[in-house]
């Protein structure tokens, strides 16, 4: 496995990789580093199905607010580098800040209307950076495939789209959420939450399971499911919501008020927010219709 910082190496294995196998599929694994089971997930999908995989950590201050976390984001890169290298990645991809905008950049990618809600409302500006990161990494590499994980369904809805309307050359892998054994969905800011926040921050995944059942029952409407999910998140002294929504998945619309989602004939996505102190935890459940 060799670890590229700059981009002139990243560029010159890419190069050497695509004259000595000019069929094979590269395939990309975006991180932002302090690795978990739920990126070696995406890891190993992408050895399945490509010849030559990249990761690349690259904690990107884009996409961070201005009271958000990038400074105190969880950093462990020699654990990463041991982790990609156990889960045989070719290249792991490290640039720095500098490396990546040595300008500030006067060009970003911007999608419009799939991040009017969710976390595009609530992170202001959030998924502008993650769309011109990830584009700078699209052209970059020019992957055949690049891997998300659905825990972050908006982000793939976003990346998704813009690959669409732009006409990026690359196959966007959706891949299932990993969680631990009680359900919370493994994410790398599970380490900011102290004991008494982590034994309640399982209501999410519960939540999501009970609006699963919900929603099967006749007669539900949307703000009936809202208020059950509300009312069910609330149980947990420490949450303080930020949203809980029931859209339509991908577009991220509001579904029809007052009809029976029992009978819904589209995708539909519960999409929670929760802060447990300083902690914002996310997850969500796709309901796909009978
Ligand atoms: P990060 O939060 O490090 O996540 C990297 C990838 O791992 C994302 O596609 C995310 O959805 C996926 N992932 C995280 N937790 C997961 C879990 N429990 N199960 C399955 N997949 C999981 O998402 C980002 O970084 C950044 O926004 C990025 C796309 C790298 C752009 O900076």
């Amino acid at each position: 496995m060799i670890v590229c910082t700059t981009i002139t190496e990243l560029k010159a294995q890419l190069l050497k990789q695509r004259r000595s196998v000019p069929e094979g599929r590269i395939g990309l694994i975006p991180t932002m580093g302090f690795l978990h089971a739920g990126h070696a997930s995406l890891m190993r999908r992408a050895n399945e199905e490509c010849e030559y995989t990249i990761l690349s950590i690259f904690v990107n201050p884009l996409q961070f607010g201005p009271n958000e976390d990038f400074d105190r984001y969880p950093r462990d890169s020699e654990r990463d580098i041991a982790l990609a290298e156990a889960n045989h990645i070719d290249v792991v991809f490290m640039p720095t800040v500098h490396e990546m905008y040595p300008k500030t950049p006067f060009t970003k990618v911007l999608v419009s209307t799939v991040t009017d809600r969710l976390c595009g409302a609530s992170r202001p500006g959030h998924f502008d950076g993650v769309g011109t990161v990830v584009s700078k990494l699209f052209h970059l590499i020019m992957p055949d495939c690049a891997y998300f994980g659905m825990k972050d369904a908006q982000q793939v809805a976003v990346i998704k789209r813009m690959v669409d309307d732009l006409n990026f050359p690359v196959e966007i892998v959706p891949c299932e959420t990993i969680r631990e054994a009680d359900g919370l969905a493994m994410s790398s800011r599970n380490v900011y939450l102290n004991e008494e926040q982590r034994n309640q921050a399982v209501v999410l995944s519960q939540t999501l399971l009970a609006a699963d059942d919900w929603l099967k029952e006749p007669g539900i409407t949307a703000a009936e499911l809202a208020s059950r999910i509300n009312s069910k998140i609330r149980e947990a002294s420490l949450a303080e919501i930020d949203y809980a929504e029931v859209l339509e998945y991908p577009d991220l619309t509001l579904p029809e008020q007052g009809v029976d989602l029992s009978r819904h004939e589209s995708t539909l996505i519960v999409a929670l927010a929760v802060k447990f102190g300083q902690t914002r935890l996310i997850d969500n459940r796709l309901m796909v219709p009978f």
